[in-house]
């Protein structure tokens, strides 16, 4: 056993959104999924002179052992790190804090359990090879969400656009699209293990379902090349058929529709639900900032609570 360990340490992630080809990624298909760095989640750990190991965050402070239901992620991964690693369990506290709304489809377990991974390996000075990061995210992914493509996992921990398709490695997509997304959180959540659970039963339900998921698998692989090649208009209109399937897949709610429709009629050149539906956001894409503006305020009268900008061309000064 090994009992080497700073007294505290801190790790870090971002939340992302998915631009387009969920649901049909689960089923082995393409996705493009976007890093959000400014909408993060950090984790502290303090260690402890004595007493049980605890979690501080928004919703639970307490013993990590009696942490509720939905926090088992967090306290599974801790514990097979540890397990692991050969660490000596020494009492420490955990502290989360984040900026990514739950259950909004922007990828908030992956991120908590990314940065609780990171703040763990610095603790107990331990390296952490980037594809260890992504094997303990995914056990905390399974746990949350049940099936899952393994997407999140990838990208809360990456700084560029990625096109992912499980079983493949995930490449980096150089995005040169002037243009931003608004991301409009609809304020009601979204349950990810439902909505994937639902589509997995229409699959085998509705004949229709195979050629809807191979129809996005197109629609991904025409927007990596509209993104590449600055074909903004090309991209919303993209969107907007990738919207048609996620209805007809029963994952798009009348409300998530009338904001599309919003967001759409105030000048978005497309716009859909991002992430697993049910709930959660919806993107819009933007010609430019003024029209972005417009858009949120046209979402806003309709009581949009909370919005973000994310703008292409940031990711072309960042490192891959
Ligand atoms: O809602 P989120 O952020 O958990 O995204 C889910 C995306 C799905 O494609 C529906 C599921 C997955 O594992 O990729």
């Amino acid at each position: 056993m090994n009992q080497r360990h700073l007294t505290s340490a801190s790790g870090s992630a971002h939340g992302k959104i998915i631009l387009m080809g969920e649901h049909a990624v689960v089923h082995g298909t393409a996705a493009i999924a976007l890093p959000i760095p400014s909408i993060s989640v950090t984790v502290d750990i303090f260690a402890k002179h004595q007493g049980p190991t605890e979690l501080e965050c928004s919703y639970y402070q307490g013993p990590l052992k009696q942490a509720p239901e939905n926090l088992r992620n967090i306290q599974e991964v801790y514990h097979q790190v540890l397990q692991e690693w050969r660490f000596c369990e020494v009492p420490v506290k955990l502290r989360i804090k984040s900026h990514i709304p739950h259950e909004r489809g922007m990828g908030s377990s992956a991120a908590v359990v990314t940065a609780l991974v990171r703040a763990l390996a610095t603790f107990y000075q331990q390296e952490l090879p980037m594809t260890e990061l992504h094997r303990y995210v995914n056990i905390g992914e399974k746990i949350a969400h049940g099936k899952t493509s393994g997407l999140d996992t990838i990208v809360t921990s990456s700084s560029q656009p990625v096109l992912f398709q499980r079983a493949e490695v995930p490449k980096s997509i150089h995005s040169q699209l002037d243009g931003c997304l608004l991301i409009a959180d609809s304020g009601h959540t979204g349950n990810t293990r439902l909505a994937v659970e639902s589509v997995c039963q229409r699959l085998k339900d509705t004949p229709d379902t195979q050629s809807y998921l191979s129809q996005i698998h197109d629609l991904v692989q025409d927007a990596v090349s509209a993104l590449k090649d600055n074909q903004v208009e090309t991209l919303g209109q993209l969107m907007n058929r990738n919207q048609e399937f996620l209805q007809k897949l029963g994952v798009s709610t009348p409300q998530l529709d009338h904001l599309i429709q919003v967001a759409r009629h105030a000048g978005a050149l497309g716009a859909k639900l991002t992430g697993a539906g049910l709930g959660g956001c919806i993107i819009a894409l933007c010609p430019n900032q003024e029209i972005a503006r417009h858009i949120q305020q046209a979402l806003e009268a309709e009581g949009l609570q909370q919005s973000w900008f994310l703008n292409f061309n940031r990711y072309q000064s960042m490192e891959v």
